[in-house]
């Protein structure tokens, strides 16, 4: 963020406890984690549709092997592990569901949930996932954009 690189160390402390804690990592799109938790300034800029087919891909979000989701009926299997995500869109705010996304544990540290933003602290990580997150920070603005479409409840 500009304004504490600007105030520098000194006013550090005092900043980060009203504007949040700062995540950086090599290679990853530094981002802020506030009181809820919650990641309120997006990555980059999201695409709903985009964001649909990466919550479908199984190499990528792959959602679906632990969440139903009704909006996608065409996908035959959907998973039980996590809820439902139908009406996230009116519950969760854009802010929530990004922090849920990038790094879960930070919710709840025993989720089953991935961490699809993240290098540090994972475990067992596959070898073609070394050094990677499992979603691009494009990807994660996208599975955002297309999470707040989700308003309602679906009948299938
Ligand atoms: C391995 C299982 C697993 C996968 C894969 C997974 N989730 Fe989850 N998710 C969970 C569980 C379990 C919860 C329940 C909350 C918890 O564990 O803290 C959850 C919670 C959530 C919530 C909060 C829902 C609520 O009602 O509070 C959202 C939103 C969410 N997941 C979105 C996603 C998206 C989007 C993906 C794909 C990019 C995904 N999840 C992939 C297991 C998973």
């Amino acid at each position: 963020m500009k304004v504490r690189s600007i105030f520098g160390a000194a006013l550090g402390i005092a900043l980060m406890a009203a504007a949040g804690t700062q995540v950086q990592a090599a290679g990853l799109v530094k981002y802020t984690v506030v009181e809820h938790p919650s990641i309120p300034e997006s990555l980059t800029k999201g695409d709903p549709v985009r964001g649909r087919a990466a919550v479908i891909n199984r190499q990528k979000g792959n959602c679906l092997a632990c969440h139903s989701i009704p909006e996608i009926p065409e996908e035959q299997f959907h998973g039980e592990v996590g809820p439902v995500l139908d009406d996230v869109g009116s519950r969760m705010s854009a802010g929530e569901i990004r922090m849920r996304i990038v790094d879960p544990k930070v919710i709840n540290p025993e989720t089953a949930m991935p961490s699809f933003y993240k290098l540090e602290g994972l475990h067992r990580v596959a070898k073609k996932w070394q050094g990677k997150t499992i979603l691009s920070a494009q990807e994660v603005e996208d599975v955002v954009a297309y999470m707040l479409t989700l308003k309602g409840s679906y009948s299938n």
